[in-house]
This record gives C-alpha cells, sequence and structure tokens, in this order.
C-alpha cells in the first residue's frame, strides 16, 4: 500500500480526489445525524411557539436590525452565565425563524432579557436611550410608539412559519388576530383565549402605556419582555428527563 501511497502524492490530481473522498466520508458521519432534528434539540418544557403579539414583535426586531448590535445567545462560559443567567439552551430558539444568535454585541446581550425591566422602562429606554443609560449610543425608536402595528397579515405569517415547522395549531392560526388584539388589551383578562391557546404564563397588558391604540412599540416590548422567560430555571436541570417534554 505504502508504494501506491507514494504514485497519490505525486499525482496532484488523484491527491484532490483522495482528499474530497475522505473529507466528505468525515463530513457525513458528522453533518448527516444533525438534519434529523429530533435527535438534535431536545424539547424542553415551557418552550412554546410566540403568540402573534409577540412574533409580530420580533418581525420588528428583524426589520428594525436590532441584531446588528444584539446578540441572542448567552454562551456557556462563566462571565456570560454570572452577567446574563443561565446560558441558552437549543430549544430556546427552536421556533425562531430566523434566529437570532449573533455574535455582534454592540449592545448586550438579550437572550434573557424578558422581565429585567418594566415595560415603561422599555419604553422610555427605545424613545431615547439616554434618557435612560446617558452613555447609551443605541439610535432612538420614537416612531415605533407612533406608529399603528399592521397585523392584516397575522394569520398567513403563522401559517408560514407553521410551513417551516413551527406548531401552529389551526385554533391558534384562526384566532391569531382576536389573539394579538386582546394580548394589549388590559381589560380582556381571563376572558381572552390567549392565554388557553398558548400558556396561562403569556403576559396580557398594554405594553406601551398607551391605551388608545396597538401601536408597533407594543409588539416589540411584548417580545422583548417574554425573551429568555419561557423555561423555568428554577426547576430545570439539564439531566433530569422530568424538564422535557
Ligand atoms: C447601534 C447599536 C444598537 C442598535 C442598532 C440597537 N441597540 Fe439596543 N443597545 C445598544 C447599546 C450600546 C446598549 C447598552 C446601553 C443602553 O442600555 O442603552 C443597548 C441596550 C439595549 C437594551 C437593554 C439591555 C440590557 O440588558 O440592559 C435593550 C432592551 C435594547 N438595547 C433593545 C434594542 C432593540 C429592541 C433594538 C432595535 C429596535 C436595539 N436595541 C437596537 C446598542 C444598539
Amino acid at each position: 500500500m505504502w508504494k501506491h501511497h507514494g504514485k497519490l502524492e505525486r499525482h496532484s490530481l488523484l491527491l484532490t480526489i483522495g482528499i474530497i473522498i475522505v473529507v466528505s466520508i468525515g463530513g457525513l458521519v458528522e453533518i448527516a445525524p444533525l438534519f434529523y432534528l429530533e435527535s438534535t434539540i431536545e424539547k424542553v418544557k415551557g418552550v412554546r411557539p410566540y403568540t402573534p403579539l409577540e412574533q409580530a414583535g420580533r418581525d420588528i426586531y428583524v426589520r428594525e436590525g436590532c441584531y446588528v448590535c444584539h446578540s441572542q445567545m448567552v454562551r456557556p462560559l462563566r462571565d456570560e452565565v454570572e452577567r446574563y443567567g443561565h446560558y441558552s439552551l437549543a430549544a430556546e430558539s427552536m421556533y425562531d425563524h430566523p434566529f437570532q444568535w449573533g455574535s455582534k454585541r454592540t449592545g448586550p446581550d438579550l437572550a434573557r432579557v424578558g422581565g429585567k425591566y418594566s415595560d415603561g422602562w422599555h419604553v422610555d429606554h427605545l424613545r431615547d436611550p439616554r434618557s435612560v443609560v446617558p452613555e447609551s449610543n443605541m439610535p432612538p425608536y420614537k416612531f415605533l410608539a407612533e406608529t399603528d402595528l399592521d397585523y392584516r397579515a397575522i394569520q398567513q405569517r403563522l401559517k408560514a412559519l407553521k410551513a417551516v415547522g413551527v406548531p401552529y395549531t389551526k385554533d391558534q392560526i384562526e384566532n391569531a388576530r382576536a389573539d394579538l388584539e386582546t394580548q394589549v388589551d388590559p381589560f380582556a383578562g381571563d376572558t381572552s383565549g390567549v392565554k388557553k391557546r398558548y400558556d396561562v404564563k403569556v403576559q396580557q397588558r398594554d405594553f406601551d402605556g398607551n391605551p388608545q391604540k396597538i401601536s408597533e412599540m407594543d409588539a416589540l416590548i411584548a417580545y422583548l419582555q417574554v425573551l429568555g422567560t419561557m423555561v423555568d430555571f428554577k426547576t430545570y436541570k439539564a439531566s433530569d428527563p422530568e424538564n422535557l417534554r
């Protein structure tokens, strides 16, 4: 065999073909199993598809390019975990299309920002970041509070997400508009189906402090407030099968 190896090494085309064969075997063995997502991402209790309002907010987040300065993935490194909280689980972004992991952090990671601040803080911060963080270089997004949220296509949006694998039910798609509207209605309370269709923990209130209209600010803050809050890390243990669905 070693005799022939000399021939292989002196012939660049043969060597290239040889390399391609060896590398593709390695690649297949390592990469192919990942396509079978079932075995790659463990489902974790609490992780659910976004409500229509949260999804609309997420679309604004992507539209405005917030990801240019913010990542959404806490790495499993000590300094990150101490600063932001439990490291991100694969399951936490399993319904994200497109995902927002990112590597650019002009601002802090936002994967666990939900519940860190009040809605009022977010309104002030998005309107004028320097009013609450004087040294901030984040741009202002005042117009979000003044712009009506355009959710005419919210049903189709959920349908499109379902087509790529987000398990929205027929009931959720049919009631998308109503669920969006009642999530921002502080008086809808228990009478709305949004908690029933998604989770009892769904935050239901007027997010931007202006009950006169459903603004883009309402949707964006609803999204920010749910980030990183779906899994209960007080009870979650990676090795405990009880936490997996
Ligand atoms: C040019 C970069 C840049 C862009 C674009 C940007 N941010 Fe920021 N953001 C920052 C910086 C820097 C900070 C830290 C200072 C501060 O709190 O304002 C920050 C802080 C934040 C915080 C507080 C995080 C914390 O844990 O204290 C939130 C929430 C936030 N940004 C949301 C957004 C959203 C939503 C968008 C898109 C609408 C956005 N940012 C766009 C730079 C940016």
